[in-house]
């Protein structure tokens, strides 16, 4: 009988704990032994609760008893969580996590603390909610030489700029109803300004490369300047938008980034809509492969973070090794990505949009939009456009083509 505790008993903590109620006995033949919930750490009570006798509130209790095998560390945040995970993992127990915040952060360094340990630091549930792609990543596609990682990796954006296409309703009003039904933050900033997808991607990314990709050093865009008429123009164009966040390695070097980008219909990730995420990974020998599902939510999420008890229960006694060393990855530039870009300026400034971008720009006319002049660049390096894009009087937006 294994013995696993839980730090935080909010929405993904209480999912774990129902995932290993209410599937016990499919946990317990997948583990290889009986799974049993010994402690609930938090500040609060919960009298009535089913689980009620397990809550303590000493983080000591749980780290003092041999007994306890896994850790699911639930709380988010950088602290105390930084500071109970370090501890667990010290006292020779294994983690797993859902806080993408504290993996991007310190997850390279854990790896290693959890190898010294000669315990497990597994973190499924960070990127992606439920869907298995680091797992994946890290044992099926072990073997491949992985260069290029693209997402649509935070829920919340992707449900506003489904409701902004599809329903035409403006960025601020979309907003607000998602807030009001719960699906968005009341505080949106990580989501709307892509601070949440880029700690998603640094995560992968660090995967990718097997050393820490900083998140601070992750060139990010959000979706709040996305205007209704850049969907007039998407549909035109018969492109969707999404907020994208890759990983790319070529020539160039290493480089990552979170922008929105104008996704054509042949893309898979150009019908990806609502809350949902979805994760291509390309591999030199296999080719793209592509993970959906669900992005976020308790069951969801909760039913990654017991995966990875499984997998720790299953490997008891070994260390289970994760390509990601502290040793910090050097990204190259964002300057040298070369790709088309999408631009709206003033109808007036067309003869300037054409002198600065040139004349074969693609130009994409809208009827209804009679006071914009919009075109499509020809592939211009990431550097390059914004020197031109400094030369123009004014600009009402950009996208970049995916
Ligand atoms: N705010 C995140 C999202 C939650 O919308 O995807 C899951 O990490």
């Amino acid at each position: 009988m294994a013995k696993v505790a839980v730090l935080g008993y909010g929405t993904v903590g209480s999912g774990v704990v129902d995932v290993l109620d209410i599937n016990a006995a499919l946990v317990e033949k997948s583990a290889g032994e009986a799974v049993e919930l010994k402690y609930i750490l938090d500040l609060r009570d919960f009298p009535g609760d089913k689980h009620e006798a397990q809550v303590v509130h000493d983080i000591d209790i749980i780290l003092n008893d041999p007994e306890v095998d896994v850790i699911c560390e639930t709380m988010g945040g950088l602290e105390p969580a930084f500071t109970f995970e370090k501890r667990a993992l010290e006292a020779g127990k294994s983690v797993c996590t859902s806080n993408k915040e504290l993996v991007a952060a310190h997850g390279p360094e854990l790896v290693e603390l959890a190898k010294k340990n000669n315990v497990s630091y597994l973190f499924e549930a960070s990127v992606g909610g439920g869907i298995p792609v680091l797992r994946s990543i890290n044992d099926s596609l072990k073997h491949e030489k992985i260069d290029s990682i693209t997402g649509i990796l935070n829920g919340t954006t992707n449900y506003i700029l489904t409701k902004m296409d599809k329903e035409g309703v403006a960025f601020e009003l979309v907003l607000k109803k998602a807030q009001e039904k719960g699906y968005a933050e009341r505080n949106p900033e990580a989501d709307v300004e892509g601070y949440d997808a880029c700690r998603k991607i640094a995560i992968l990314a660090s995967l990718m490369s097997g050393k820490h990709v900083h998140y601070e050093d992750i060139y990010t865009e959000g979706i709040s300047k996305i205007s209704i008429l850049d969907f007039e123009y998407a549909r035109a164009l018969n492109m969707s938008i999404k907020l994208l966040a890759m990983c790319k390695k070529n020539e160039n070097g290493f480089f990552t980034m979170v922008a929105p980008f104008l996704v054509p219909p042949e893309n898979p990730l150009a019908s990806v809509n609502g809350v949902f995420n979805a994760i291509d990974v390309h591999g030199n020998m296999l080719g793209d492969v592509m993970f959906y599902g669900k992005g976020a939510g308790k069951n969801a999420t909760a039913s990654a973070v017991v995966a990875d008890v499984i997998d720790i229960l299953k490997h008891k006694g070994h260390h289970i090794e994760v390509n990601m060393k502290a040793e910090k990855a050097e990204l190259s530039p964002k300057d040298n990505a070369v790709r088309r870009f999408f631009v709206r300026v003033p109808a007036d400034l067309q003869d300037q949009a054409k002198e600065v971008f040139g004349n074969e720009v693609e130009v994409v006319k809208r009827n209804s939009i009679p006071e914009e002049f919009a075109f499509i660049t020809d592939l211009i390096s990431e550097k390059d456009f914004e020197e031109r894009l400094w030369k123009m009087n004014s600009v009402k937006g950009y996208l970049r083509l995916y």
